[in-house]
């Protein structure tokens, strides 16, 4: 048909396996850690996706041997992988486990760092590939970047490569993003730096992409001339758990909108790609984040809240300010909500309104594209009191799928219309689960694969749009409070009845 092998000379069906390879996990002992990279890596070695010599090198502070690196590594993968344990692939795969010991700033810890990638070269022949893993606080990247230069551990001999992988929060704003960047650029070449934002490893996410520009019925449609405006949503019921320490001041905007909603904007608002490739794919991106802009008032086009006690799950649950390790006058928001446009003949008047929020009523992501009206409606008009716009949503969890609403004729002799649901379910199509998001993200570091992670143009055009938001909360207090359990601030819903709309209650 009308592929073009030329496009795309790797034929992405085939099992993807990594080469000769091996990881140093920095922050072994944080969350991300021991929920996500730790079981993601005993599942892709499970699924026979890693090299066998594969190697992991834990480094942090504790007083630990190599023994009980391994055991932490064993609890996670217990609590939090995907597929079953099974003790010969524990067993090859934690042969390869190393721990060091130091500070950030431990010359001798660094060397002994480069004297255990050497070893494991020799003994499990990982051709001297590593991946630095920095899952940790971003105030602490300049001092580890540094050291993996300064030890000779930054740069790939012949044949090898050396990369470094980090985690949000890219930044607090476009400057302290500017100089994260700058401190990466300095050591390690920007198609080295893999930044991970692990919704663009979602199933359903990339499913955007091939929804879109695999088929020719949503094309045509998908501009101002029939869209009447996107919403997308990302809900949690959780609140901030343990993580006061990193949640205390950065809030729902920087923590979701900056990185995972924009980048969901980006997708859904995108023009097709020249190939599917990191390039083109990062070249449309930025494209669609440098093109947006932010309404002019942003007191009634934006809306930020604070969870206060409530139920979520059928339990009592407490407020923001009363969870450990928040302060009693702290203003951080944990609700968000924000009015982007985007400035092409595509999106002109077309808002894309963007909420995400702590302790709502369910956990649930979303995008949905609402449709204009039909221009004209040859019935009477009682006949189509219950019609509302017709609309397409992407479930991107934890319903996987995509619904389209439309209106339909209620069986009977009247003439009434009402809306219906078309639903598209993963789990009806497919009999193969979704990979874990860190799953796919980790195996494409390994495999040098750059097009699932955002370049650093667009994180800081992300953060050129989020900035004048966030200073002009800054300059208003106290967020506005809202009952756990509920769908967030009376500001969110106000903020779209301006504009005569409502939000969806997913
Ligand atoms: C993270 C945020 O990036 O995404 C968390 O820091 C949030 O606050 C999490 O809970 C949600 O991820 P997911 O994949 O469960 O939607």
């Amino acid at each position: 048909m009308h592929a073009n092998p030329l496009r795309d000379p790797q034929d992405r069906r085939l099992p993807r396996i990594a080469g000769p390879c091996g990881m140093v996990l920095f922050g072994v002992t944080g969350d991300l850690s021991r929920k996500k990279v730790m079981p993601a890596i005993y599942d892709l070695a499970n699924r026979g996706l890693l090299p066998p010599g594969f190697s992991l090198v834990g480094f942090a502070r504790r007083d630990w041997a190599d023994q009980d690196f391994a055991q932490i590594v064993h609890d996670a993968v217990k609590e939090h992988a995907r597929t079953p344990f099974r003790e010969e692939v524990w067993n090859q795969l934690s042969e390869g486990f190393r721990f060091v010991s130091g500070d950030f700033d431990d010359d001798a810890a660094f060397e002994q760092l480069r004297r255990t990638v050497e070893e494991l070269d020799q003994l499990r022949g990982t051709g001297g590939n590593m991946a630095f893993y920095l899952a940790i606080p971003p105030s602490f990247f300049g001092t580890v970047v540094g050291q993996l230069k300064e030890h000779g551990l930054a740069d790939p001999g012949p044949d090898q490569w050396r990369r470094v992988v980090v985690e949000k929060p890219f930044g607090h704003d476009l400057e302290s993003a500017r100089e994260l960047n700058h401190i990466l650029d300095r050591v390690f070449p920007s198609g080295s730096v893999f930044r991970i934002d692990h919704y663009l490893g979602k199933e359903t996410v990339q499913n955007i992409l091939a929804m879109r520009f695999a088929n020719n019925m949503f094309e045509p449609i998908w501009n101002a001339n029939y869209v009447d405006h996107v919403q997308i949503t990302m809900a949690e019921d959780i609140g901030i758990g343990g993580r006061a320490g990193y949640y205390d001041g950065i809030g729902a905007a920087r923590d979701v909108i900056q990185n995972h909603l924009l980048q969901l904007m980006a997708l859904v608002a995108m023009e097709e790609p020249v190939a599917f490739d990191a390039e083109s794919l990062r070249i449309e991106k930025q494209k669609v984040l440098a093109s947006a802009t932010l309404p002019p008032r942003l007191d009634t086009t934006t809306a930020r809240g604070q969870y206060t006690a409530g139920w979520a799950g059928g339990e009592k649950v407490q407020g923001f300010l009363d969870e450990d390790g928040i302060k009693k006058t702290s203003t951080t928001e944990t609700y968000a909500a924000i009015t982007v446009n985007v400035e092409t003949r595509r999106w002109a008047g077309v808002p894309f309104y963007l909420r995400t929020g702590k302790r709502l009523g369910r956990r649930v992501t979303e995008v949905a594209i609402v449709f204009k009206r039909a221009p004209h409606l040859p019935f009477s008009q009682t006949a189509t009191e219950d019609l509302s716009q017709n609309a397409l949503v992407i479930r991107v969890q934890p319903d996987e799928g995509m619904t389209m609403r439309f209106g339909s004729k209620v069986p009977g002799t009247a003439m009434e219309i009402r809306d219906v649901n078309m639903d598209f379910a993963y789990g009806g199509s497919f009999t193969e689960a979704s990979a874990e998001a860190y799953e796919r993200l980790i195996l494409d570091v390994l495999l040098g694969d750059p097009p699932l992670f955002p370049r650093h143009e667009e994180v800081e055009l992300s953060w050129k749009i989020l900035d004048p938001v966030m200073a002009h909360w800054a300059k208003k207090g106290k967020p506005e409070p809202y009952d756990s359990g509920t769908w967030g601030p009376s500001s969110a819903d106000k903020m779209l009845a301006r504009d005569g709309r409502t939000w969806r209650r997913p």
